[in-house]
């Protein structure tokens, strides 16, 4: 067996899924007082894709891991852990990540969800990376998966316009191949600045009552100044510290993924990280923001598109509730 704390960690395989239904901006704002010009021009957005027909987030989770294990050439057997990022779990418990085992038809592997919310794939990615690192496992799947409109309050302009609803996973395998795959993560997290960014209602601190649904708590809220503000901060400050670790330059950089939020975020960070926005392939503006499945469904389109090649080197970086943040670089093999 290859594996073991010399290894490189490839990505062997990649998928995503978004569901079929789309909600435009014009269709937005016929339910909330708002207009396609304000959310394109404050966010690049123009519509975003919404579950139906009690599409869970499992069922989304499970449709891009499937094309992940394809990809990859992969079979229920081969796979030996599984790990999902979410924040829309099916249910509090179990979770989705047994949910999703079941539905794959994987064998008793090891499954947990990992709460990092938009950060959620890149802590993934990192733990995957160290579990196969450990030399008792050949071959992981995360993946990234999000039911976003479960949690939208259809009456709150300044977040239902922002969110959508998709999913990415990657299958992990050890190679004995040195210097290609995940070179390095960098994940971090401030707890103390956790209430520009929550959910209060429904969890054991607010179990849900009459009162607690009245007031519309188990939506989420968000301060999206300052979360405006701290996101471009960290993530230009996570990725440009990983790439000084590797010895890499912003110049040596071939395409970047970062979490797909707001195109203004994503232009202030090409700026000042000193990175063209060509190297940032965006879709955004076709789903809008899919937390944890945001830097998977766009690493999949770039893949998908020819603009990722053997040899790149690849940056993500993320954001998301906690706070949290992370950035990841990958030589492309
Ligand atoms: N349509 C029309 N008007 C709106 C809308 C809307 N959808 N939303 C807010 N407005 C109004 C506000 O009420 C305000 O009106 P007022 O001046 O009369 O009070 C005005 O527009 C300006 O509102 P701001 O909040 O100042 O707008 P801003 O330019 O800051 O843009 C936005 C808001 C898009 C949310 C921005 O702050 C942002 O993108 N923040 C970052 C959010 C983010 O990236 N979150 C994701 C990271 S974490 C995660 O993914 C879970």
């Amino acid at each position: 067996m290859i594996n073991g704390k010399d290894s490189s960690i490839v990505i062997g395989g990649i998928g995503s899924y978004a569901p079929q239904k789309i909600l435009s901006n014009q269709e937005l704002a016929k339910i909330v007082d708002t207009s396609d010009e304000w959310i394109r021009s404050r966010t690049g957005i123009r519509e975003r894709r919404i579950a139906q027909n009690g599409e869970t987030c499992s069922d989304i989770g499970t449709r891009a891991a499937q094309a992940a294990m394809e990809h990859a050439g992969m079979k229920p057997e081969d796979i030996d852990l599984l790990i999902v990022a979410t924040m829309t779990p099916d249910m509090p418990f179990p979770s989705t990540a047994c949910i999703i085992q079941t539905k794959l038809g994987l064998r008793n592997i090891p499954c947990f969800d990992v709460g990092a919310a938009c950060s959620g794939f890149l802590y993934t990615l990192e733990i995957g990376c160290q579990m196969l690192k450990s030399g008792d496992y050949r071959n992981v799947l995360i993946v990234g998966a999000e039911k976003l409109s479960s949690i939208m309050d259809w009456r709150d302009r300044t977040t239902c316009v922002l969110f959508g609803d998709g999913a990415g996973a990657v299958v992990l395998t050890a190679v004995d191949r040195p210097g290609v795959g995940i070179l390095g993560t960098s994940l971090a997290a401030n707890g103390a600045e956790g209430k520009i960014l929550n959910m209060p209602g429904g969890g054991s601190n607010e179990p849900a009552t009459t009162e607690s649904v009245l007031e519309r708590r188990h939506y989420l809220k968000m301060m999206g100044k300052e979360v405006f503000k701290i996101a471009v901060r960290v993530m230009e400050q996570s990725a440009l510290d990983l790439l000084v670790r590797h010895n890499i330059t912003p110049e040596d950089v071939d395409c970047v993924i970062p979490h797909q939020a707001n195109m203004r975020i994503l232009e202030l960070m090409s700026t000042r990280m000193g990175l063209p926005l060509e190297k940032f392939p965006i879709n955004l503006d076709r789903y809008g923001n899919t937390s944890a499945a945001s830097i998977p469904l766009a690493l999949n389109e770039a893949h998908q598109d020819g603009k990722i090649k053997s040899g790149d080197y690849v940056l993500l970086i993320a954001f998301g509730a906690g706070l949290t943040w992370a950035s990841s670089l990958i030589k492309w093999h």
